[in-house]
């Protein structure tokens, strides 16, 4: 994407102070944006980081509001901000399916609520969510965290339907495993991490783990105008882990 795609476009990026979400914040800076890192977690040293959890619905309304007055309006929101869950359906309870299922997916769809009386004021309306492989293939030991996806895969393709009328594109990324920090604390926590690493390089048929920059390019791209007639996609950057089946070397 060359620079200047976004000039004049003002985006929050939820979970956007590590990962995926800050390779997006990156990647639409560099593009012309200005950008709100929507995050729980935020240090000083951030630029216009706001400290929002997406659980919170009232903090949630006063960043959305915030930005629109202190950035100029809102053009684009990437909900990205995720947690992870591991175990069948028997090794999670149901306080923890309703607090992953709160972050994951009523997360996003807080923070769309609250911003699309000002994306329906925007000529280059944009949201992109970022699903996940976890949505499209059945992996061991994901029940939750895959409902999760799942369900904002369905949830981009309904509110794509509901909002295109109103100037307001609606798409998705799901990535393959990516190599951040949420990465690390998994093999950091693994009996041989360097065995884990290695495995989970393995199930991507490119060999290698997806670079959170791969993630932001394709979030960039379907938040740009140039996508301008896509709408309700799932946008695979996962090394071609969905579709390919491939020989053993
Ligand atoms: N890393 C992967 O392999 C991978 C693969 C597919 C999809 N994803 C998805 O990508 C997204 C980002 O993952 P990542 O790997 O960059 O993780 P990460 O842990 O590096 O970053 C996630 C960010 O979200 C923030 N966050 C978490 N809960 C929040 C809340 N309640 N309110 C506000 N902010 C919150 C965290 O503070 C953190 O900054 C998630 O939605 C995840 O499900 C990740």
């Amino acid at each position: 994407m060359s620079a200047g795609a976004f000039d004049g476009l003002t985006a929050i990026v939820t979970g956007g102070a590590s990962g995926i979400g800050a390779a997006v914040v990156a990647r639409l800076r560099v593009d012309g944006a200005r950008v709100a890192i929507f995050d729980r977690d935020v240090s000083d040293d951030l630029e216009d980081a706001y400290r929002v959890d997406v659980t919170d619905d009232a903090t949630i309304r006063a960043g959305v509001d915030a930005v629109a007055r202190d950035l100029g309006g809102i053009d684009i929101v990437v909900n990205n901000a995720g947690i992870g869950a591991q175990g069948t359906i028997e090794e999670n309870d149901d306080d923890e399916w309703h607090r992953v299922f709160d972050v994951n997916v009523v997360g996003a769809v807080r923070v769309a609520r609250a911003a699309l009386p000002h994306l329906r004021q925007s000529q280059a309306a944009a949201i992109v969510n970022t699903c996940s492989i976890a949505a499209t293939a059945g992996l061991p030991a994901r029940a939750l965290y895959g409902a999760t996806k799942g369900a904002i895969q369905s949830l981009t393709l309904q509110m794509a339907a509901d909002h295109l009328r109103e100037g307001i594109r609606v798409n998705c990324v799901n990535p393959g495993t990516a190599d951040t920090p949420w990465i690390g604390r998994l093999l950091d926590s693994a009996p041989d991490p360097a065995a884990e690493r290695a495995a989970l390089n393995a199930r991507q048929p490119h060999g290698r783990l997806v670079r959170p920059e791969e993630v932001a390019d394709a979030v960039a791209y379907l938040a740009s105008p140039r996508a301008g007639s896509t709408t309700g996609v799932a946008l695979a950057v996962d090394g071609g882990m969905q579709g390919l089946r491939l020989r053993p070397e």
